[in-house]
């Protein structure tokens, strides 16, 4: 008997910068075919943002907390999904299953001493199949790395999915709280640049009180102070050869803090820094990957901040625009990708690209809890 499943699939992350649930629904024709159908981002609640923000620095993490967060954040996604499909007017049936990522509270890849690595997300998928009554499939980072990948980034064969018919050398650019990169090709490949808004957002905190730099408008009232920016680009993560990965357990305030130049610098000038250093690092690693390259497609919370993508677009002699250039919306492709995932998990696809991860193999990625 052929039991026809839906072709719509709900996607949902929280991402480094911890600033809300993103959910996109998509549709999947067959393999080939993607559509984005609807998308939107529902904050979190300030207690439960700065819970989980403070798991995600090492030393504050608690186990009680981790598990009382866990349940905490499946519950508010299952209840988010639940009022979402009511006024999109859909039922769970419509539905073949949701895609949790959850919330990265530490993401630890493998090195020279640890083979395996680990990253740990939280945003229990039992509650999630519980409240919304959907298949749900999360855990898709694991399967990669027990077979010695770095589980991340995940993004690039669904970049590739959606922007492999355009012609030229094209890179997918993600900047979110870290940044990631996608070059498409038969077999695309990609890794994380470094800090992306997530140093931006903690030193706007910190010193105007706002979550993020509202158009990057606070930087571009800066100066880039360039003994401390060339001090940052210094640090051996930008040297590493792909593969590689890395969060906000490493690209954070006490990591900013080591450089002596900081306490000398203005506030101002050091945000103008920041972004400096997100757009260097990034181009750097455009350019040794991706040379000739003709068009960079971003993505992410980033490609709002105007100041950071005039200063792209300024130093890059290739388009640099937002998704949205190219007909996506650029708010809604990091959970359109766990939509995607959870499609491929039900159809017993490999999901992961070991060229990205640097797994042993391809892998069928993700664990399903039944609805
Ligand atoms: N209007 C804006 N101006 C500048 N930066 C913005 C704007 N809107 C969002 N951002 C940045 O984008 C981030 C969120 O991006 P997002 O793609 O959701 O990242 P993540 O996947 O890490 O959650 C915010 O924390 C902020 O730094
Ligand atoms: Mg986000």
């Amino acid at each position: 008997m052929n039991i026809q499943r839906p072709n719509l699939f709900l996607g949902c992350i929280t991402g480094t910068s911890v600033d809300g649930l993103d959910i996109a629904l998509i549709r999947i024709a067959d393999s080939q075919s993607i559509a984005i159908e609807r998308a939107e981002t529902v904050p979190l609640p300030d207690k439960l943002r700065k819970t989980l923000l403070e798991l995600g620095q090492p030393g504050a993490d608690d186990l009680d907390q981790t598990g009382y967060c866990d349940i905490e954040l499946g519950h508010f996604i299952g209840e988010a999904i639940n009022s979402l499909l009511h006024r999109w007017g859909l039922k769970p049936t419509d539905i073949a299953a949701i895609g949790s990522h959850g919330q990265t509270i530490r993401h630890r890849p493998p090195t020279a001493n640890r083979p395996y690595g680990f990253s740990t997300q939280i945003g229990d998928p039992n509650q999630i199949a519980e409240r919304s009554k959907l298949t749900t499939v999360a855990d898709f980072r694991r399967r990669d790395m027990a077979a010695g990948g770095h589980g991340a980034p995940l993004a690039p064969p669904f970049h590739q999915a959606l922007f492999g018919h355009l012609s030229g050398t094209t890179v997918v650019l993600n900047i979110g709280g870290i940044s990631n990169i996608s070059i498409l090709g038969k077999t695309p490949s990609g890794f994380d640049t470094g800090p992306g808004n997530a140093l931006m957002d903690s030193w706007c905190e910190r010193h105007i009180g706002t979550p993020y730099d509202q158009s990057g408008k606070w930087a571009a009232a800066g100066k880039i102070d360039e003994s401390l920016l060339a001090a940052c680009l210094s640090d051996s993560y930008f040297q590493l050869t792909p593969p590689k990965s890395t969060g906000r357990e490493y690209f954070n305030l006490t990591w900013l803090n080591q450089y002596s130049k900081l306490s000398t610098t203005s506030p101002v000038d050091v945000q103008a820094t920041l972004c400096a250093l997100t757009v260097t690092s990034v181009l750097n690693a455009v350019h040794q990957q991706a040379p000739g390259i003709r068009q960079l497609i971003v993505c992410g919370g980033g490609r709002l901040n105007n100041h950071l993508m005039s200063s792209l677009a300024q130093r890059s002699d290739f388009t640099v625009g937002p998704s949205e250039d190219w007909n996506i919306d650029g708010d809604a492709i990091e959970a359109a990708l766990f939509a995607w995932l959870a499609h491929c998990r039900l159809a017993a696809l490999a999901s992961n690209e070991p060229a990205v991860s640097g797994a042993q193999g391809y892998r069928i990625l993700g664990a399903v809890y039944a609805s």
